[in-house]
């Protein structure tokens, strides 16, 4: 062998024996644990539409590019817990009229040729069982798609304020957890009367 191609090996082989090790160490600590590596911050509980809704995302392939309910893709938005975010009417005019709804240029939801453009063309009725399903996806406080913070003090959070909020949000703004912590003090105010 000449030096290049000793020294290529040599790399190559070190590349598959961290592979191993890492895949190794990852597996073992995945079936010696019960609990999940995240912790898990979104719920639903489907009323009669929502799960005919729900019946409907998988009819539909939406998991092609959507994640909820614990599968799918991982390719577009990520769908559980969004029900906290938008209501029905919402969920069903996106549906419907992405393009004007969303707030921003669309990928993949809209006019064809867009790769999902046949979700506006699904009976009314359809999208009206989907829109509920959506907007029964919750989540818990904490999760990315709520809108209160994590409960307890973070100074990774603190940091991140600190740093990259606009000084012209700062006047204009509360921050969230002062607000939820004096209502929450109100909340025991309230209480011993
Ligand atoms: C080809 C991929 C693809 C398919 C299929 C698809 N989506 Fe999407 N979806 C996206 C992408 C990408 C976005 C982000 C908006 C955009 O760029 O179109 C999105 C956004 C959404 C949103 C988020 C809207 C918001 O404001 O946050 C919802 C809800 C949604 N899709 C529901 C569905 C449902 C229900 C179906 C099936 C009937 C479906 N999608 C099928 C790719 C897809």
């Amino acid at each position: 062998m000449k030096k290049g191609e000793k020294i290529l090996f040599g790399v190559v082989a070190l590349l598959v024996v961290i592979t191993v090790i890492n895949f190794t160490v990852l597996e073992t600590v995945r079936h010696n644990t019960s609990k999940p590596l995240f912790p898990i911050l979104t719920h639903f509980d489907f009323s009669a539409g929502g799960q005919r809704g729900y019946g409907l995302y998988e009819k539909n392939n939406c998991y092609d590019c959507h994640h909820a309910v614990g599968s799918g893709t991982s390719m577009g938005v990520g769908l559980d817990g969004l029900g906290s975010k938008h209501d029905v009417n919402y969920f069903y005019n996106f549906l419907k009229h992405p393009e004007q709804t969303y707030g921003a240029k669309t990928m993949d939801h809209g006019a064809p040729p867009k790769d999902a453009a046949y979700v506006s063309n699904l009976p009314d009725s359809d999208l009206h069982d989907i829109a509920t399903f959506l907007s029964e996806l919750k989540s818990d406080q904490g999760s990315s798609s709520s809108f209160e913070p994590p409960e307890g003090e973070s100074s990774f959070i603190d940091a991140m304020v600190a740093m990259w909020t606009p000084d012209g949000w700062r006047k204009k703004y509360t921050d969230i957890r002062d607000w939820m912590k004096s209502n929450s003090q109100e909340g025991q105010h309230e209480n011993k009367h």
